[in-house]
């Protein structure tokens, strides 16, 4: 669930530089609305909730929306997808409303390389961010990287030994076209297989069972026996549509079923002019019945969907 498409950083595989057109305000989902369709998404059996963004912290009054969706029955597991910044200042009252676990996105652990990447000089901020997580016990801490060809794709043995030092989750994930620019270039990429090389060089990576990943994403290696792991999220090279088990909601209230889909269903609307909840779950159904076998990146048929990834959360 994204609660707002702003962002503070500017990611150069997310957004340009001057930003985005972000959503008006009297478009978004207010707390009311959020909650109303939460409730509805867990009584369909959504289990696990995950506040995504822009950046999910630029919401007002987070902490409250999160102890709402706590106090739902049956009570979802809550989990969100951050980029860190702020989060030093607001990681304890978060997992006292009843936030479960954090995301962290963190592509290098060299200032430089996160400016060229972010376009904003930020990187103590999320290291401080990260360390209030653990320490409000959002754990396990994990990791997002998207490593980036000539800017950070030569240092990401460095990140995975940061994490290892500090006991965070790290996981890889290639680049996807999502970005607002349409920049993403295929033979451009760093692949899974190249991450995993590079890795190799310094640690020895052991596959996990592939019986264990279930409908997660990551594919996971032991990091030198373990116990330690790291993964890697192969979603171009290897895509694992099949065991998806995800439905998407933005924050102008539209079911999305896949982030690559090109349709989504509008809640909002027949929300505001009073449909009922049964109304509200069949438009979810219907939906979700639609959902491709597959989201074909790469492959001719393929474009783009015109919303960027920060108008519909990780
Ligand atoms: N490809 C892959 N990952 C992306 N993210 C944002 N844009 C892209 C993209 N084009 C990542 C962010 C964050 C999560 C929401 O998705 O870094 O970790
Ligand atoms: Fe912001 Fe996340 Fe996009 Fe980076 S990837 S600009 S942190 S929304």
């Amino acid at each position: 669930m994204s609660v707002t498409d702003r962002c503070n950083l500017r990611c150069t595989y997310c957004m340009p530089a001057e930003g985005l057109p972000w959503l008006p305000r009297p478009e978004m989902l207010t707390d009311d609305e959020m909650i109303r369709l939460v409730s509805i998404f867990v009584r369909l059996g959504v289990t696990q909730i995950r506040l995504t963004g822009g950046e999910p912290l630029l919401r007002r009054g987070l902490p409250a929306l999160v102890e709402r969706m706590a106090a739902l029955e049956p009570r979802p597991k809550i989990a969100m997808t951050t980029n860190g910044v702020g989060l030093e200042r607001v990681a304890g009252p978060l997992a006292a409303a009843g936030l479960d676990r954090v995301n962290v996105s963190l592509d290098t652990v060299n200032r430089d390389e996160f400016q060229t990447l972010t376009r904003r000089d930020r990187l103590p901020d999320v290291e401080k961010g990260l360390a209030a997580a653990a320490e409000a016990g959002l754990l396990p801490v994990k990791v997002n990287a998207v490593a980036m060809r000539g800017i950070n794709d030569h240092s990401v043995a460095d990140v995975l030994q940061w994490c290892l030092d500090r006991g965070y989750e790290l996981r890889f994930i290639e680049q996807m076209p999502l970005d607002a620019q349409h920049s993403w270039d295929k033979t451009a990429m760093v692949t899974a297989e190249e991450i995993h090389e590079r890795l190799s060089r310094r640690f020895t990576l052991t596959p996990m069972p592939a019986s264990e990943r279930g409908s997660a994403p990551a594919e996971r290696f032991l990091v030198d026996g373990g116990p330690a792991t790291v993964g890697i999220i192969a979603s171009v090279t290897r895509p694992f549509c099949r065991a998806c088990d995800r439905t998407r909601l933005t924050a102008d209230g539209q079911v999305r079923n896949c982030l690559f889909s090109q349709r989504e269903t509008d809640l909002r609307g027949p929300m505001r002019d009073g449909a009922s909840d049964d109304e509200l779950a069949a438009l979810i159904n219907g939906e979700m019945w639609v959902k491709a076998p597959g989201h074909g990146i790469g492959t001719a048929g393929f474009s783009q969907p015109d919303r960027p990834m920060s108008a519909i959360g990780g």
